[in-house]
């Protein structure tokens, strides 16, 4: 009886195919939507131009700044690279806390302390007096107008500094750049983490031309045909457009699928009603709808002996790599148990049991509506081009796609079922998207000279 009513709770997170279909379709509706001049004001899937407009080619060259802003870690980076037949990337890079204070304090408090991490980054490489390029990676939605202007559309996963949405952060930068009065940077580009993880692949594997985001956040962009970017001038050629798809469903159009706990974690949110796909898909978030169903199962006296622990109302407590852990197969009932028992949970056999049930079939919806989402994207390429057949490559990144045992096999199978006129290589970035940055910046560079 106990095992049937769990079940139930269960089956609303299980999409058949055919549902699975449907949030492709709409999908590739939001996406329409989002390219389409008379559309895009209201879109929820924004489809952000991005001034990239091409893939490296080899002949990048220079030595470059780069920081990495957005991720579970803050990075500065020294990228050295070298054109050419011996072509070559050399990287260095610290990286940094951000206080969830500074990430939640005023945007001038967050701009300083991103300055504050550069300094001690140039001291500890000892170039203080360089005035090297520098490519910033910010992992936020951005309207841009060129390669190095981005005014925050809105802040998204747990930042929510004062003062910044709706402001150019390039600007934001150049001026805390400006009050330390210690060094000079150029700022060349501004580049969202989807965008460098793409580029950084496709460094080694030209045929890449998507990335991929599986991290704290969700996120995708793709080489998309200068002719369908209504708002970008110009019909030659292709752009990388920055999806925002973490947005999909934000107009309602997911709400047959979203449950009573995806409601709740929503409401709980540092952003409520936004980002309601990613919110179904990645890791800031999987473990937050968990909890909500292990409250919910202990209210109704299906687990816990029905006592709802103060760690069991504490937010954010299941981390990606716990859940990981939990769902881990080399992993016996009891570690499964230990790990609860660290968390601050004290379960029975039948809990732990109960427990790992919920992470898998929470994290399983979690990679197939990754994957149908990506689905839409590689037949939207294969479409744009006139293929009866596509052979693509998505540059990943982030440590749900990393870190979580299953969750790269399940999309990546989804994907396949979703799209089958498409034969999709996934290639994990080994060196985050600072690398990338550091490429689109040796190109602006080129670029600017070349204007110049
Ligand atoms: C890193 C990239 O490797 O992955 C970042 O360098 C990106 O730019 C991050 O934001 C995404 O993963 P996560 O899990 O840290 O959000
Ligand atoms: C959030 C951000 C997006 C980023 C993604 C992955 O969705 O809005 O810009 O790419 O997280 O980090």
């Amino acid at each position: 009886e106990q095992a049937r009513h769990i079940q139930q709770t269960l089956a609303e997170f299980r999409l058949s195919k055919n549902q699975l279909l449907e949030v492709k379709k709409r999908m590739k509706v939001e996406i329409e939507r989002g390219l389409k001049k008379d559309s895009h004001k209201d879109a929820t899937v924004k489809m952000l131009p991005t001034f990239v407009r091409s893939t490296p080619d080899g002949t990048e060259n220079g030595d470059f700044l780069a920081l990495d802003l957005g991720g579970t870690n803050f990075r500065v980076l020294l990228v050295k690279i070298r054109s050419g037949k011996r072509r070559s990337v050399e990287m260095h890079n610290k990286i940094y806390a951000i206080p969830i204070e500074v990430m939640q304090g005023t945007g001038e408090e967050l701009f300083d302390h991103i300055v504050h991490c550069i300094s001690d980054f140039l001291d500890y490489m000892g170039m203080k007096s360089a005035r090297l390029p520098l490519g910033f990676t910010f992992s936020f939605p951005c309207h841009q107008t060129s390669l190095d202007a981005g005014i925050l559309v809105t802040w998204t996963k747990g930042f929510k500094a004062t003062d910044c949405e709706g402001e150019d952060v390039v600007e934001l930068l150049r001026e805390a750049i400006k009050r330390k009065e210690e060094f000079e940077l150029d700022v060349v580009a501004i580049v969202n983490d989807t965008v460098g993880t793409m580029m950084t692949c496709a460094y080694e594997e030209p045929t890449c031309e998507v990335g991929l985001i599986a991290g704290t956040g969700s996120n995708a962009c793709y080489m998309e045909e200068m002719k369908n970017i209504e708002i970008v001038p110009g019909t030659e050629g292709r752009m990388c457009v920055n999806m925002e798809w973490g947005a999909f469903g934000d107009n309602g159009c997911l709400d047959d699928i979203r449950t009573t706990y995806d409601q709740a974690v929503d409401e709980n949110s540092l952003n409520e009603g936004k980002q309601r796909y990613e919110k179904m898909c990645s890791g800031m978030y999987l473990g937050e709808i968990v909890r909500q169903i292990l409250i919910d199962l202990t209210k109704r006296g299906f687990l816990f002996r029905g006592q709802i622990s103060e760690t069991l109302k504490t937010r954010g407590i299941f981390e990606t790599k716990f859940l990981s852990q939990i769902e881990s197969d080399r992993l016996a009932l009891l570690q499964v148990r230990a790990i609860l028992q660290q968390l601050g949970l004290d379960s029975t056999c039948d809990d732990s049991i109960i427990v790992k049930e919920v992470c898998g079939t929470v994290s399983r919806r979690a990679a197939q509506l990754c994957g149908a989402g990506m689905a839409a994207v590689v037949d939207k390429i294969r479409e744009n081009r006139g293929l009866d057949h596509l052979d693509v490559t998505v540059g990943v990144d982030g440590t749900l796609y990393k870190l979580h045992p299953h969750f790269s096999r399940i999309f990546q199978q989804t994907v396949k079922e979703l799209a089958p006129k498409c034969d999709v290589n996934f290639l994990l970035s080994e060196d985050g998207s600072g690398k990338g940055a550091a490429l689109i910046t040796a190109v602006g560079c080129r670029q600017r000279e070349l204007d110049a």
